[in-house]
């Protein structure tokens, strides 16, 4: 609790997060882990093309340079502002989490950086030099070469951040001896680059045939030809992508078991572990037929818009998954070390023993006394629900109790009744963590939420004029 606290009451933090994350990893996977491998083969399948005369087959290489220039103009801008963004966003939402990061992969946060730049620098080159490449034979395989080593470090710079995917998830065994190498290596890991790898092939290969089609001249046989080579590589990254969404799917109850204890809870999170199940199915089947289709009946005529279910379906399917990642982990937001309301484990004794406040950097009231009741109450809502819930926008806390104990409009909030809940909160629904704070916090808090209810004042509003 050394850190401001930030919150953004209509929407939530949560959401922030999540649009810039979400976003950043569907245009990290699927143009360019993805999506520079398969550019860089259908540039060399065009140089191979070539024949005796030429340095390049012209309709190959125009394709992957078109390819090429999507995947330049997007990863560069909304790419790389996303990837920077998440960072900004997460510091700001939670301060003690990512400094926990930084302190835990230390390391290799820097070769991360050294990576990325590598990445940066491959890709300038890489795109830029396309018309120079054209010039001999020999500057062309060199800038094949390029693009496999771009491909490379593009990989690189995803599997590192997957370890601290991975370890947000499962801390593994650094619990106990809090090594690098023990964090690095947690169970989650591997599955999930298992699952990653395959799923950014296959995302970049719909992405690919969808603008392949667009970029080709319609009936050609140009377009069928190529066509037909994207869709093979989809049909042939579709069993690894099965395979490891399996290996990680696998993983997910095993971790839900040490995680989460409470078996009522298991009931909400039910729901999306069978919409996962719906849409690795539902999702795969489509780019099986379309990509299916395309590769063995190629002079069959499919309308553009087709095209664009295996993208949808793809995006949809990465978006689920990510969804799904950040919401098993709660109550923690690094398992079984650190709460998701930035709170550690470890600190809670010390907690219930003084209070939250007494504890809190930032907060203006240390103790609660009857004049200071409401400040107090909203500085423990900051505190222990805020980067979850918000007072009256997206998951507000007032209409989650409202709801839970059916109240009709008009109907006020029993007090006795919400203390009782909040004391044991994380028996009600495992994915919130405990409530930190002493017995004169808990009625603040109660009192807070309370007068939120009978005159709805926003926090933001509530923090300057009572201060
Ligand atoms: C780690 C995130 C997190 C934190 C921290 C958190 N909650 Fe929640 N809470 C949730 C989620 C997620 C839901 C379910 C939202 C939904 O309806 O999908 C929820 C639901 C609830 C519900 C409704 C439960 C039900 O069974 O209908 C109440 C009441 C509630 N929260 C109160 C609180 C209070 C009070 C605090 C602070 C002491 C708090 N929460 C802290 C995430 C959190």
């Amino acid at each position: 609790m050394d850190f401001p606290i930030f919150h953004l009451d209509f929407m939530g933090d949560r959401l922030l997060i999540a649009i810039i994350a979400v976003l950043h990893v569907l245009i990290n996977h699927g143009l360019a882990v993805g999506f520079i491998p398969l550019v860089t083969w259908i540039e060399y399948l065009g140089f191979k093309k070539g024949g005796k005369n030429a340095i390049v087959n012209n309709e190959w290489d125009q394709l992957a340079h078109r390819l090429m220039t999507v995947a330049f103009i997007i990863t560069t801008t909304i790419g790389a502002m996303t990837g920077v963004g998440i960072w900004f966003a997460s510091s700001l939402v939670n301060p003690a989490y990512i400094g926990s990061l930084i302190r835990v992969f230390y390391g290799a946060w820097f070769v991360e950086w050294t990576v990325f730049v590598t990445e940066v620098v491959l890709i300038l080159l890489y795109y830029l030099s396309w018309k120079r490449s054209l010039a001999s034979i020999e500057a062309k395989a060199k800038h094949i070469k390029l693009g496999a080593a771009l491909s490379i470090f593009s990989w690189i710079t995803m599997s590192i951040i997957v370890s601290i995917l991975g370890f947000m998830m499962d801390t593994g065994s650094w619990v106990e001896n809090k090594t690098f190498i023990a964090g690095f290596t947690n169970p989650i890991y591997l599955p999930q680059l298992a699952f990653r790898t395959p799923l950014a092939a296959l995302m970049a290969g719909a992405i690919g045939l969808f603008l392949t089609k667009l970029f080709t001249k319609n009936g050609s046989s140009f377009q069928q030809d190529s066509s037909k080579k994207i869709a093979l590589w989809m049909l042939l990254m579709l069993p690894f992508t099965l395979a490891g969404a399996l290996a990680y799917y696998f993983k997910i109850p095993e971790l839900m078991i040490g995680n989460l204890p409470v078996a009522v809870g298991t009931m909400d999170f039910q729901s999306w572990y069978d919409l996962l199940v719906k849409f690795i199915i539902g999702a795969l089947t489509t780019v099986l037929l379309i990509a299916g289709t395309v590769y063995f009946k190629p002079k069959l005529k499919i309308p553009t818009i087709v095209y664009i279910l295996p993208v949808i379906g793809m995006l949809g399917f990465a978006g689920i998954f990510e969804r799904i990642r950040e919401f098993i982990r709660k109550p923690y937001v690094i398992g079984n070390y650190m709460y998701s309301n930035t709170l550690r484990k470890e600190d809670y004794p010390l907690f219930k023993r003084d209070g939250v406040l007494a504890h809190a950097t930032y907060s203006p009231v240390k103790e609660v006394t009857e004049e200071n009741k409401l400040v107090a109450g909203e500085q423990v809502f900051m505190i222990s629900c805020s980067r979850c819930h918000t007072t009256r926008g997206i998951n507000s806390v007032v209409d989650k109790f409202e709801n839970m104990y059916s109240l009709k409009e008009g109907e006020k909030l029993n007090g006795d009744l919400m203390k009782n809940y909040i004391k044991h909160i994380e028996n009600a629904r495992y994915f919130m963590p405990p409530f930190p704070g002493n017995e004169a916090e808990l009625s603040a808090l109660v009192e807070y939420i309370k007068h939120i209810q009978d005159d709805g004042t926003p926090i933001d509003h509530q923090a300057t004029s009572m201060r």
